[in-house]
């Protein structure tokens, strides 16, 4: 049922996505990051719930004034508090959308179910937080939402004494009280940055902060709404009347209307439920693991690459075991592995050169060993080169379980080969590709750029061919022959391995390899 609601939303984000990739490009699209930009929201709502926090008076008498003269600043205090509920809402909407977008790229269960998991907490730390604040302008939107909120904890009948009573009448809150809402409004957001961090504590090189012109582009833009939109107050609370006209803050106030027709059972059944089976989610189904890859300790020569490259830090390096003269030897943790095979693209023993009866590496799978890789790999080529002509030069596209569908592709010239990630190819592999009686030309394909199922596959790719990662491509490879195209459009894949292909043509670079 679950696969049934992802294919469409991911469809209706992939649409998005593109739409935003053609004025932010796929680097700075905000679609594509919205967990770094999360993060950045929070900060923004950290130092400027800060300041305003300077200048806010923690009595019951006191808080809405000091609120008020705060506002009447406009361009400091006022801008300061602006920001800080527009931070917050941002932080809301990116949170959404990021959730959302794991689903439907599905990377919410195996390993991954302890982010997924542990997101819950946040959201409902989001809204708790969000909402205290709410609380401490004791306008009249306060009042409507403390009361609701008040109600619905009742409901629950875990304190003896009805809260809401504390809201009865104008005597009935005092100043002890309120202090406990702004210790929830302190402690709240100190709580959700703690789950933040356990939240990504198993991700490798976790990406927390957007790339720089996308934050400023973000607090630009905030800043702006602050100045055209100020945040402004409500009428002072009155418990001894009803609120009016409220204006809600839709992104943390959606359920309370709801509260208001359906009751504090329902809304309980849909905040607990909901959470419920969230955290039920990852197993349903569960997702069917691959095993992970194993170290072959007489390859391992210790050199920390497969440890530096994993997405998901699941190899460590231990003191060697076996006597040989090297410090270290690299272990792999099942528990952490997506069986990405990323490892094995990094390992310096990944070649297809040096071997004779068989291809032994450092790490490696049972099942595709790297071994059969290039046994498919060779026959690929063959492929290729039996029916290449003048005008089709011999192409070999290598992809991956998570981008464009190759299977439409490959045939007559054009012969491909699939990986778990396009990380797990080595360096090494395309330079034995275009070597001698290789192939005319390789195309790498994979996810979208910044965008990679496995975290990191695309971006180690580019950056070894670039000479930038170890293991790195070799400088005499050919780059005029190597193509690379980062998306999982199926349309695109086939655009550019015709222009690619017209381009070897033109090249006449099978001619002079050719085996014709
Ligand atoms: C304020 C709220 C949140 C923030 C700031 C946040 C931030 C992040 C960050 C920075 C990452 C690491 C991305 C990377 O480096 O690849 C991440 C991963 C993840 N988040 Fe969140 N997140 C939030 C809420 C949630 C929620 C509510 C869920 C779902 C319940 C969720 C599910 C996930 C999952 C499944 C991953 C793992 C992705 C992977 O393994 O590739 N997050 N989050
Ligand atoms: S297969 Fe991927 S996740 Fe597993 S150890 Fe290797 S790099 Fe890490
Ligand atoms: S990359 Fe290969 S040689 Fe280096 S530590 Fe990992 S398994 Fe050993």
């Amino acid at each position: 049922m679950l696969t049934l609601l992802q294919y469409p939303l991911r469809r209706t984000l992939d649409w998005f996505e593109r739409l935003f990739d053609r004025p932010f490009g796929a680097k700075w699209n905000p679609l594509r990051q919205p967990g770094t930009l999360a993060f950045f929201f929070f900060w923004v709502s950290a130092v400027t719930g800060i300041y305003v926090f300077i200048l806010f008076d923690t009595s019951i008498g006191g808080a809405f004034l000091s609120v008020e003269s705060m506002t009447e600043q406009w361009y400091l205090g006022g801008v300061m508090r602006s920001l800080h509920r527009y931070a917050s809402d941002a932080m809301v909407l990116t949170a959404i959308v990021h959730l959302a977008r794991e689903f439907s790229l599905d990377r919410y269960r195996g390993v991954r179910w302890f982010s997924w998991f542990t997101g819950i907490p946040v959201i409902w730390l989001l809204f708790l937080s969000g909402i205290s604040g709410y609380w401490l302008v004791w306008d009249q939107l306060a009042q409507y939402v403390a009361i609701g909120s008040m109600e619905w904890i009742d409901w629950l009948g875990i304190f003896g004494e009805p809260v809401a009573n504390n809201f009865l009448s104008r005597d009935s809150l005092d100043d002890r009280f309120f202090s406990l809402l702004v210790f929830i409004h302190i402690f709240g957001p100190l709580f959700l940055l703690f789950m933040m961090w356990i939240h990504i504590l198993r991700i490798n090189r976790s990406r927390t902060n957007p790339p720089r012109g996308l934050a400023i582009g973000s607090f630009v833009m905030l800043l702006a709404l602050s100045f055209a939109h100020p945040a402004v107050s409500h009428g002072p609370a009155d418990l001894g009347m009803v609120p009016a006209v409220l204006n809600l803050d839709w992104f943390f106030m959606a359920l309370y209307p709801a509260f208001d027709a359906w009751g504090p059972g329902a809304l309980w059944a849909i905040a607990f439920g909901g959470s419920l089976f969230m955290c039920i989610m990852p197993w349903l189904p569960p997702l069917k693991r691959a095993p992970a890859p194993e170290v072959l300790l007489e390859q391992c020569n210790g050199c920390t690459r497969c440890f530096e490259d994993c997405p998901y830090g699941a190899v460590s390096m231990q003191p060697r075991t076996d006597g040989r003269p090297f410090a270290k030897e690299a272990t792999v943790n099942a528990d952490l592995c997506t069986a990405c095979g990323i490892c094995v693209g990094a390992c310096p023993m990944s070649t297809p050169f040096r071997h004779s009866g068989g291809l032994k590496t450092g790490i490696d799978f049972q099942d595709p060993s790297l071994d059969s890789v290039q046994t498919n790999m060779a026959d690929a080529m063959q492929k290729a080169r039996e029916g290449r002509n003048r005008e089709q030069p011999a192409v070999l596209v290598i992809g991956c379980d998570h981008g464009a569908d190759l299977s439409a592709i490959g045939a007559g010239n054009v012969a491909s080969l699939k990986l778990s990630c396009i990380g797990m190819l080595p360096p090494s592999f395309l330079d034995y590709a275009l070597a001698g009686d290789g192939v005319d030309g390789v195309l790498l394909t994979g996810c979208g750029d910044g965008d990679c199922f496995h975290r990191f596959g695309v971006q180690w790719t580019e950056d070894r061919m670039a000479g930038l990662r170890d293991p790195y491509l070799r400088k005499r490879v050919p780059r005029e022959r190597l193509h690379a195209c980062w998306s999982t459009e199926p349309d695109a894949l086939a655009a550019e391995l015709k222009t690619f292909s017209d381009r070897l043509a033109a090249q006449g670079e099978h001619e002079e390899t050719g085996d014709e």
